[in-house]
């Protein structure tokens, strides 16, 4: 079993015309030959110039969220179909940012999941506990909630190999906080075994899990080497070339 590594760069609310041209363009230029995969998430209104730019690179595209509903009078929502027609092939959902400013509940990020792959879109389904949870003792009671609940909606209760998850301790994220190589193991190996549930899955060994959280050119090799983290979802660390390269590099 080989799961090929993703590094993913969440640029959350950053950009513009001309920085994304600086940043993507140094990107495709350094990125060297790499056996690990890597995507950029620029906000809505940048995908095309940034599909533009990216287009012969391998460097893959992805939204950072989206709409469960396919069209029609929702008013500032954007829709999976219309982020395949500009180019891309992933969509982060239920992000703890969107989860804790914005309401989304694990039901409406079941909804955009299966929204994402109805339309042929990898979802990289993002979870993680609070600081309080965490010291509460109930990390893996509100991970297997947050995760069941997307499982709970998916035919035969099967997670699709091309779904990806990715794992981001609130507490870590943008608090230059990490979590330890063996705390985010452990939550990778539970989440796992929840994909396992009801019998042994074929599938599942493939499945991709991601970390996330304040994750630099310093911390990234030993987050990476742990056996089931399979890449990173980069936010700060995505908008600054050399840093960004050098993570990828520790993917491979
Ligand atoms: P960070 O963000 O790397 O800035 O902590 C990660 C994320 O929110 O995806």
């Amino acid at each position: 079993m080989m799961r090929k590594k993703l590094v993913a760069g969440n640029w959350k609310m950053n950009g513009s015309l001309a920085q994304n041209r600086a940043l993507l363009a140094s990107l495709c230029q350094q990125l060297p030959i790499l056996s690990c995969e890597v995507a950029v998430f620029p906000p809505f209104p940048y995908l095309s110039q940034a599909s533009e730019l990216l287009h012969g690179s391998s460097i893959r595209l992805g939204a950072q969220t989206l709409s469960e509903y396919r069209e029609g009078a929702y008013t500032g929502e954007v829709a999976a179909g219309m982020l395949r027609e500009v180019g891309c092939s992933y969509v982060l959902v239920g992000h703890s940012e969107r989860r804790s400013l914005f309401a989304e509940s694990d039901q409406a990020i079941a909804r955009k999941f299966l929204a994402a792959l109805a339309s042929g879109l990898n979802p990289i389904l993002c979870f993680g506990e609070t600081l309080e949870e965490r010291q509460a003792g109930v990390t893996l009671d509100v991970i297997k909630r947050q995760v069941l609940a997307v499982l709970a909606c998916l035919d035969g209760g099967s997670w699709p190999q091309s779904a990806i998850l990715a794992y981001e301790p609130v507490w870590a994220i943008g608090t230059g906080l990490t979590a330890t190589p063996l705390q985010a193991q452990e939550v990778h190996a539970y989440v796992r075994s929840l994909l396992n549930q009801g019998g042994e899955e074929a599938g599942v060994a493939e499945v991709r899990i991601l970390y996330g959280g304040s994750v630099r050119a310093k911390n990234a090799r030993e987050l990476f080497c742990q056996p089931d983290i399979d890449g990173g979802l980069i936010g700060g660390a995505s908008l600054n070339v050399d840093e960004f390269l050098e993570i990828c590099r520790a993917a491979t």
